[in-house]
Protein backbone atom coordinates (compact mmCIF):
# COMPACT_ATOMS: atom_id res chain seq x y z
CA UNK A 1 0.00 0.00 0.00
CA UNK A 2 1.36 3.26 -0.94
CA UNK A 3 0.89 5.48 2.31
CA UNK A 4 2.88 8.75 1.62
CA UNK A 5 0.40 11.30 1.51
CA UNK A 6 -2.58 8.77 0.85
CA UNK A 7 -5.82 8.05 2.95
CA UNK A 8 -6.22 5.31 4.56
CA UNK A 9 -9.20 4.18 3.25
CA UNK A 10 -11.50 4.31 6.25
CA UNK A 11 -13.15 6.90 8.15
CA UNK A 12 -11.30 9.92 6.68
CA UNK A 13 -8.19 8.93 8.40
CA UNK A 14 -5.62 10.07 6.47
CA UNK A 15 -1.22 9.19 6.89
CA UNK A 16 1.73 11.41 5.90
CA UNK A 17 4.72 9.40 6.01
CA UNK A 18 8.21 11.58 5.32
CA UNK A 19 11.77 10.02 4.81
CA UNK A 20 15.14 11.60 6.62
CA UNK A 21 16.17 12.96 3.38
CA UNK A 22 12.31 14.33 2.45
CA UNK A 23 12.26 17.76 5.25
CA UNK A 24 13.41 20.78 3.98
CA UNK A 25 14.71 23.71 5.55
CA UNK A 26 13.17 24.36 8.64
CA UNK A 27 13.30 27.70 7.99
CA UNK A 28 10.93 26.87 5.44
CA UNK A 29 8.17 25.24 7.32
CA UNK A 30 8.69 26.38 10.62
CA UNK A 31 7.21 29.74 12.67
CA UNK A 32 9.60 31.81 14.73
CA UNK A 33 8.30 30.80 17.92
CA UNK A 34 9.09 27.21 16.69
CA UNK A 35 12.28 28.47 15.30
CA UNK A 36 13.17 28.88 18.53
CA UNK A 37 11.90 25.55 20.13
CA UNK A 38 13.36 23.81 17.88
CA UNK A 39 17.18 25.42 18.83
CA UNK A 40 16.21 24.87 22.53
CA UNK A 41 16.50 20.97 22.30
CA UNK A 42 19.73 19.57 24.02
CA UNK A 43 19.85 16.18 21.71
CA UNK A 44 20.28 16.93 17.91
CA UNK A 45 18.27 13.79 17.76
CA UNK A 46 15.11 15.32 19.62
CA UNK A 47 15.63 18.45 17.43
CA UNK A 48 15.12 16.64 13.73
CA UNK A 49 12.34 14.19 15.28
CA UNK A 50 10.28 16.82 16.71
CA UNK A 51 10.86 19.10 13.15
CA UNK A 52 10.38 15.68 11.14
CA UNK A 53 6.73 15.41 12.95
CA UNK A 54 5.88 18.94 12.38
CA UNK A 55 6.65 18.87 9.02
CA UNK A 56 4.84 15.47 8.64
CA UNK A 57 1.55 17.11 10.64
CA UNK A 58 1.91 20.38 8.49
CA UNK A 59 2.21 19.23 5.03
CA UNK A 60 -0.33 16.65 6.04
CA UNK A 61 -2.75 19.58 6.98
CA UNK A 62 -1.57 21.53 3.87
CA UNK A 63 -2.60 19.05 1.61
CA UNK A 64 -5.94 17.66 3.39
CA UNK A 65 -8.17 20.14 5.83
CA UNK A 66 -6.12 23.84 4.57
CA UNK A 67 -5.29 23.78 1.06
CA UNK A 68 -2.88 26.67 0.13
CA UNK A 69 -2.43 27.72 3.60
CA UNK A 70 1.01 28.20 4.45
CA UNK A 71 3.37 25.66 6.19
CA UNK A 72 4.65 28.21 8.49
CA UNK A 73 1.08 29.64 9.60
CA UNK A 74 0.10 25.69 10.48
CA UNK A 75 0.26 26.08 14.25
CA UNK A 76 0.66 22.50 16.13
CA UNK A 77 -0.03 22.09 19.59
CA UNK A 78 -1.29 19.82 22.09
CA UNK A 79 -4.36 19.41 24.40
CA UNK A 80 -4.68 19.11 28.08
CA UNK A 81 -3.80 15.08 27.37
CA UNK A 82 -0.52 16.30 25.56
CA UNK A 83 -2.43 14.92 22.30
CA UNK A 84 -1.18 17.00 19.30
CA UNK A 85 -3.89 18.79 17.79
CA UNK A 86 -4.37 21.64 15.20
CA UNK A 87 -6.64 24.38 16.48
CA UNK A 88 -7.87 27.00 13.43
CA UNK A 89 -10.84 29.31 13.36
CA UNK A 90 -12.06 27.72 16.50
CA UNK A 91 -12.10 24.17 15.03
CA UNK A 92 -9.30 21.80 16.80
CA UNK A 93 -8.52 18.83 14.61
CA UNK A 94 -6.73 15.83 16.46
CA UNK A 95 -3.09 14.54 15.42
CA UNK A 96 -0.99 12.09 16.15
CA UNK A 97 2.56 12.63 15.46
CA UNK A 98 5.62 9.67 15.84
CA UNK A 99 9.06 9.25 15.12
CA UNK A 100 12.00 6.43 14.65
CA UNK A 101 14.86 6.42 12.92
CA UNK A 102 14.98 7.76 9.19
CA UNK A 103 10.98 8.40 9.51
CA UNK A 104 8.54 11.04 11.02
CA UNK A 105 4.64 10.60 10.55
CA UNK A 106 1.84 12.25 11.07
CA UNK A 107 -1.90 11.56 11.02
CA UNK A 108 -5.16 13.26 11.12
CA UNK A 109 -8.61 11.95 11.95
CA UNK A 110 -12.05 12.75 10.23
CA UNK A 111 -13.84 15.41 11.35
CA UNK A 112 -15.56 14.00 14.12
CA UNK A 113 -13.17 12.20 15.44
CA UNK A 114 -11.65 12.48 18.86
CA UNK A 115 -9.42 9.64 19.33
CA UNK A 116 -6.24 8.54 17.57
CA UNK A 117 -3.10 7.12 17.78
CA UNK A 118 -0.53 6.20 15.71
CA UNK A 119 3.23 4.63 16.61
CA UNK A 120 6.09 3.34 14.10
CA UNK A 121 9.19 1.55 15.13
CA UNK A 122 11.43 -0.59 13.75
CA UNK A 123 11.81 -4.15 13.77
CA UNK A 124 15.12 -5.30 14.92
CA UNK A 125 16.41 -8.01 17.85
CA UNK A 126 15.98 -7.21 21.18
CA UNK A 127 16.97 -8.50 24.43
CA UNK A 128 14.56 -11.35 26.05
CA UNK A 129 13.96 -8.82 29.14
CA UNK A 130 12.02 -6.39 26.25
CA UNK A 131 9.62 -9.63 25.28
CA UNK A 132 9.52 -9.90 29.26
CA UNK A 133 8.92 -6.72 30.41
CA UNK A 134 6.00 -5.58 27.47
CA UNK A 135 4.11 -8.61 26.03
CA UNK A 136 2.55 -11.92 27.61
CA UNK A 137 3.04 -15.65 26.69
CA UNK A 138 -0.45 -15.47 24.91
CA UNK A 139 0.41 -11.92 23.12
CA UNK A 140 3.51 -13.49 21.86
CA UNK A 141 1.79 -16.90 21.04
CA UNK A 142 -0.68 -15.63 19.14
CA UNK A 143 -0.06 -16.23 15.04
CA UNK A 144 2.37 -18.88 15.63
CA UNK A 145 4.87 -19.54 12.48
CA UNK A 146 2.94 -16.60 11.30
CA UNK A 147 5.93 -14.00 11.61
CA UNK A 148 9.60 -13.73 12.95
CA UNK A 149 9.36 -13.03 16.98
CA UNK A 150 11.25 -9.25 17.08
CA UNK A 151 8.42 -8.69 13.76
CA UNK A 152 5.21 -9.73 15.82
CA UNK A 153 6.76 -8.09 18.67
CA UNK A 154 7.06 -5.02 17.05
CA UNK A 155 4.05 -4.75 15.51
CA UNK A 156 2.16 -5.41 19.27
CA UNK A 157 4.38 -2.47 20.26
CA UNK A 158 3.25 -0.13 18.33
CA UNK A 159 -0.36 -1.08 18.43
CA UNK A 160 0.11 -0.35 22.81
CA UNK A 161 1.49 2.15 22.14
CA UNK A 162 -0.98 3.65 19.19
CA UNK A 163 -3.31 2.66 21.72
CA UNK A 164 -2.23 4.42 24.68
CA UNK A 165 -1.44 7.84 22.51
CA UNK A 166 -5.21 7.82 21.35
CA UNK A 167 -6.14 7.33 24.74
CA UNK A 168 -3.68 10.65 25.81
CA UNK A 169 -1.64 8.34 27.89
CA UNK A 170 1.12 7.30 26.22
CA UNK A 171 4.12 5.56 27.87
CA UNK A 172 2.41 7.16 31.16
CA UNK A 173 0.88 3.99 31.18
CA UNK A 174 2.55 0.30 31.26
CA UNK A 175 2.38 -1.35 27.87
CA UNK A 176 1.23 -4.44 29.68
CA UNK A 177 -2.03 -2.32 30.78
CA UNK A 178 -3.16 -3.14 27.43
CA UNK A 179 -4.08 -6.89 25.76
CA UNK A 180 -3.93 -8.07 22.66
CA UNK A 181 -3.55 -11.08 23.00
CA UNK A 182 -7.37 -12.09 22.30
CA UNK A 183 -9.45 -10.71 19.34
CA UNK A 184 -10.54 -7.34 20.72
CA UNK A 185 -7.67 -5.48 22.87
CA UNK A 186 -8.39 -5.44 26.78
CA UNK A 187 -7.10 -2.53 28.83
CA UNK A 188 -6.17 -3.21 32.17
CA UNK A 189 -4.98 -0.44 35.36
CA UNK A 190 -4.06 2.68 34.44
CA UNK A 191 -5.45 2.17 30.52
CA UNK A 192 -8.75 0.41 31.79
CA UNK A 193 -9.59 3.90 34.47
CA UNK A 194 -8.71 6.47 31.15
CA UNK A 195 -10.45 3.80 28.75
CA UNK A 196 -13.73 4.33 30.98
CA UNK A 197 -13.63 7.95 31.52
CA UNK A 198 -13.92 8.54 28.15
CA UNK A 199 -16.52 6.56 27.81
CA UNK A 200 -15.08 3.26 26.37
CA UNK A 201 -14.91 4.51 22.54
CA UNK A 202 -14.56 1.67 20.05
CA UNK A 203 -11.30 1.70 18.40
CA UNK A 204 -10.18 0.44 14.98
CA UNK A 205 -6.49 -0.70 14.94
CA UNK A 206 -4.46 -1.30 11.26
CA UNK A 207 -0.71 -2.12 10.71
CA UNK A 208 1.31 -1.10 8.05
CA UNK A 209 4.92 -2.13 7.04
CA UNK A 210 7.29 0.54 6.31
CA UNK A 211 10.06 -0.43 4.26
CA UNK A 212 11.79 -3.50 4.69
CA UNK A 213 12.18 -2.76 8.55
CA UNK A 214 9.33 -0.65 10.13
CA UNK A 215 5.64 -1.06 11.32
CA UNK A 216 3.57 1.37 11.80
CA UNK A 217 0.35 1.04 13.71
CA UNK A 218 -3.08 3.44 13.73
CA UNK A 219 -5.50 3.52 16.37
CA UNK A 220 -8.96 5.60 15.60
CA UNK A 221 -12.20 5.97 16.89
CA UNK A 222 -14.66 3.98 14.83
CA UNK A 223 -17.51 6.41 13.77
CA UNK A 224 -21.03 5.81 14.23
CA UNK A 225 -22.27 2.71 11.56
CA UNK A 226 -18.69 0.83 11.69
CA UNK A 227 -18.58 -1.94 13.74
CA UNK A 228 -15.26 -1.71 16.13
CA UNK A 229 -14.49 -3.30 19.36
C1 LIG B 1 4.48 10.10 24.14
C2 LIG B 1 5.35 8.87 24.18
C3 LIG B 1 4.49 7.64 24.19
C4 LIG B 1 6.25 8.91 22.93
O1 LIG B 1 6.97 7.75 22.76
P1 LIG B 1 8.12 7.56 21.67
O2 LIG B 1 8.02 6.18 21.14
O3 LIG B 1 9.39 7.97 22.28
O4 LIG B 1 7.86 8.64 20.58
P2 LIG B 1 6.99 8.72 19.27
O5 LIG B 1 7.91 9.31 18.29
O6 LIG B 1 6.28 7.49 18.86
O7 LIG B 1 5.85 9.78 19.67
C5 LIG B 1 6.16 11.08 20.05
C6 LIG B 1 4.94 11.95 19.87
O8 LIG B 1 3.87 11.49 20.69
C7 LIG B 1 3.01 12.61 20.91
N1 LIG B 1 2.56 12.58 22.30
C8 LIG B 1 3.22 13.01 23.39
N2 LIG B 1 2.45 12.83 24.50
C9 LIG B 1 1.29 12.28 24.07
C10 LIG B 1 0.10 11.86 24.74
N3 LIG B 1 -0.06 11.98 26.07
N4 LIG B 1 -0.91 11.34 24.02
C11 LIG B 1 -0.79 11.22 22.68
N5 LIG B 1 0.33 11.59 21.97
C12 LIG B 1 1.35 12.10 22.69
C13 LIG B 1 3.79 13.88 20.59
O9 LIG B 1 3.23 14.49 19.44
C14 LIG B 1 5.19 13.36 20.32
O10 LIG B 1 5.85 14.02 19.27
P3 LIG B 1 6.39 15.55 19.42
O11 LIG B 1 7.02 15.64 20.76
O12 LIG B 1 7.35 15.69 18.28
O13 LIG B 1 5.17 16.41 19.29
C15 LIG B 1 6.24 8.83 25.41
O14 LIG B 1 7.36 9.66 25.24
C16 LIG B 1 5.54 9.26 26.68
O15 LIG B 1 4.49 8.77 27.02
N6 LIG B 1 6.12 10.15 27.42
C17 LIG B 1 5.50 10.60 28.66
C18 LIG B 1 5.74 9.65 29.79
C19 LIG B 1 7.18 9.44 30.03
O16 LIG B 1 7.98 10.32 29.89
N7 LIG B 1 7.53 8.22 30.45
C20 LIG B 1 8.89 7.87 30.67
C21 LIG B 1 9.04 6.40 30.65
S1 LIG B 1 9.37 5.82 28.99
Amino acid sequence: MEINSARVPQDGLRLRLVGSGETPDPELFLSEEELDKAASFRTEKRRREWTGGRYAAKSLISEALAPGASLRDIAIDYDHMGRPVWRDRGRTRLLSITHSGPFCAAACAGPSAVFLGIDIERIEPRAEAWYKDYFTRGELDREPGTLRQDALATRLWTQKEALLKALGLGLKADPLDIDLSGENPVFLRMAAARYAELGKPRFRLRTLECGPDHSLSLAWQILEGNDGF
